[in-house]
């Protein structure tokens, strides 16, 4: 596996595979890899000749400078959890990726309005931001993203369409651990205590399930948020039922196609995200 610092070097590297007739699939991130990112690498190598990762901690989408401050970082650990499915690993320092202060816009309408951009003011700009950077320099063929952020893989697919670039999209299934916690980097900075408490947020989802017969979308949204009032530890910020394809509200589940429950919750500072597809019974 290589490691490259410098944008020209990718650029170069990616030239040179291009015409090589080689396909590149791309997997961007921001560092303290798991088992989802690893699943997105995974089948990155099971669908292109050249698999590249990303890993850069974007200043840009952090609208809480605490955040950024303690996002966990261990390069070398990265390194050696992904060797054996990736190629090249990209790992530009800010200088690299904004020589000079970015202020690019980006307008993805509603998507851009509701759940975590409602929350977190800026963000997904940021994510524009950079991962727009990332394909002008990566140009991939492929790119793969987790269902986990699921808001954010859909405003990436609106990127994608806006830059007119040939980039496909794939959206991964969320990897959970055993108990039901969907893996993220930010886990790792629950204690072990409060660790223990957060598949509480998998497994309230896992209800709604079984509610979907006898209730609407809004009143199970009330039912969860009673079920959250219940847990001292959580401070829930949002339960949602939306439509998979646009994040508009849902009604009636008997209209709509596709559902996703999406959840965004505190457990002691800690914010976690999570979704379900719902499945019509
Ligand atoms: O999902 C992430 O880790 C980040 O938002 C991404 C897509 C790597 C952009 O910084």
């Amino acid at each position: 596996m290589k490691i490259i610092e410098s944008k020209d070097l990718v650029c170069r590297k990616i030239e040179l595979l291009k015409k090589q007739n080689q396909t590149i699939g791309f997997v961007p991130t921001m560092g303290a890899l798991h088992k989802g990112h690893y699943e997105l690498l995974k089948q990155a190598k099971n669908e292109n000749k050249v698999v590249v990762c990303s890993i850069f901690v974007n200043p840009t989408q952090f609208n809480n400078p605490e955040d950024l401050k303690k996002y966990p970082r261990d390069l070398q650990k990265d390194f050696d959890y992904i060797a054996d499915v990736c190629d090249l690993v990209f790992v530009p320092s800010v200088e690299e990726m904004y020589p000079e202060n970015p202020t690019d816009s980006y307008d993805f309408g509603y998507l851009d309005t509701v759940m975590e951009a409602a929350f977190r003011p800026g963000h997904f700009n940021g994510v524009a931001m950079v991962v727009r950077r990332l394909f002008e320099i990566v140009k991939p063929d492929n790119t793969y993203f987790g269902k986990k952020d699921y808001q954010q893989a859909l405003i990436v697919k609106e990127l994608i369409k806006q830059m007119k670039v040939p980039i496909r999209m794939v959206m991964v299934d969320t990897v959970r651990e055993s108990d039901g916690l969907a893996f993220s980097s930010r886990n790792s900075l629950l204690s072990s205590d409060k660790r223990k408490q957060a598949p509480f947020i998998y497994q309230t989802m896992q209800k709604v399930q079984t509610l979907m017969n006898n209730m609407k979308p809004q009143e199970i949204e009330g039912w969860i948020q009673d079920q959250f009032k219940e847990q001292k530890d959580f401070d829930l910020e949002y339960a949602t039922i939306v439509q998979a394809d646009n994040l508009q509200p849902i009604h009636d589940f008997a209209t709509h196609t596709q559902a996703v429950l999406c959840v965004a919750a505190y457990l002691d500072n800690i914010r976690l995200i999570d979704n379900l597809e719902l499945n019509k019974i």
